[in-house]
């Protein structure tokens, strides 16, 4: 499946533009640990401004790929650019304009949120006057002053992703890593980081995000790419994304068996759920085709009791980029009880 959706360039309406350098551009991205290829020579190409999701299974090489784009671990080859820096000849330029959250905390616990902050401001050469100005900033914007006095050991997960942060942005990076930034995080403190992470971009600030939530990816990123087997398995928006794979269909359920009996001898190409008393018809959501279904059901005098449209969702189309053991089950079945319903 991966070969036939394999997407290799930027294409269609997304936002890059040949004028605008791109923040982080890799070409041929070669890593591997010993004789484990991690990423096999992956393209990269995350336009200023924007927020780029890079998604895939545990052990996929997602945090290997920030590492190295963020020159805490060197690449075997390829050719990388970081805020229009070339890594191999001056990662020390590109380390200026940067900040990386890393997928576990670089918080020390033993000492106050405020002093973190302020240990992140001297590594940033700031005087002390500054280093105080933009922790006191920072720690107010991310809900932390109660806070800030307290041993950041006593922090609750939330808290920590939110120090996590703020530590990143001493230095007012123009580019930043955030290695799964909600991991573990409740749905409250998640979209707060959201919300943290849309106003970073508002300000004009470049993402590079990794994810294990595709609702995460859906909701923040203007282009995602999906790493499986060292390779990028497939690259585009969410939506190009969801049309990459087959499963959205409209979903007709019935009350009276007699009704859905003769509903399903009447129409075509449908797939019987004769348990649930519903039938699926393969659609792909748009006016167009919703409309022939219904015209569809008025012709044959069918009602049904409910009629549900059903676009595939992220999940599904990581379950088909994806080759982990529960792949084939997401792919084939688009008719899974958990699929979005609109
Ligand atoms: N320092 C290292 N030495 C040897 N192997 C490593 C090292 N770091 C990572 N690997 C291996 O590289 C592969 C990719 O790891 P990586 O941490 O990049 O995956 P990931 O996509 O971030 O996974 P996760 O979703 O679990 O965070 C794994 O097989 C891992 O075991
Ligand atoms: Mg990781």
């Amino acid at each position: 499946m991966p070969s036939s959706v394999m997407s290799t360039s930027m294409q269609g309406d997304g936002p890059p533009s040949p004028t605008v350098a791109p923040a982080v551009s890799a070409i041929g991205l070669r890593k591997s640990y010993g004789d484990k290829l991690v990423l096999g020579g992956i393209d990269l190409h995350v336009p200023a401004g924007s927020v780029f999701a890079l998604l895939g299974p545990n052990g996929a090489g997602k945090t290997t790929a920030v590492k190295v784009l963020s020159t805490l671990v060197t690449a075997d080859a390829g050719d990388l650019h970081v805020g229009g820096h070339d890594l191999a000849t001056d990662p020390q330029a590109a380390r200026a304009v940067i900040g990386v959250t890393g997928q576990f905390s670089a918080i020390d616990g033993l000492i106050t949120g405020e002093e973190n902050m302020l240990l992140m401001a001297d590594l940033h050469h700031l005087s002390k006057e500054e280093g105080k100005r933009a922790a006191a900033e920072l720690l107010a914007r991310f809900g932390l002053v109660e806070a800030a006095k307290k041993p950041a050991s006593t922090y609750s997960g939330g808290m920590k992703r939110r120090l996590d942060l703020a530590m990143t942005l001493v230095g007012s990076p123009r580019i930043i890593f955030l290695d799964e930034p909600t991991t573990g995080l409740d749905p409250r403190s998640r979209h707060t980081m959201w919300g943290i992470i849309r106003d970073l971009v508002t300000d004009g600030v470049t993402v590079f995000l990794t994810t294990q939530y595709l609702e995460e990816a859906d909701e923040l990123a203007d282009r995602i790419a999906v790493l499986n087997d060292g390779t990028i398995a497939a690259e585009g928006t969410a939506e190009e994304l969801k049309r990459m794979i087959p499963g959205g269909h409209v979903r007709l359920r019935f009350t009276d068996p007699a009704a859905y009996r003769s509903a399903a001898g009447a129409l075509r190409e449908i797939t019987r759920d004769d348990e649930a008393l519903s039938l699926s018809i393969p659609s792909d959501g748009s006016q167009r085709e919703l409309r022939a279904v219904l015209d569809q059901l008025d012709a044959a005098g069918i009602e049904a009791d409910e009629l549900t449209v059903h676009t595939p969702d992220l999940d599904n189309v990581f379950f088909a980029l994806t080759d982990s053991p529960t792949a084939t089950a997401g792919a084939d079945a688009p008719d899974q009880p958990e699929e979005n319903a609109r």
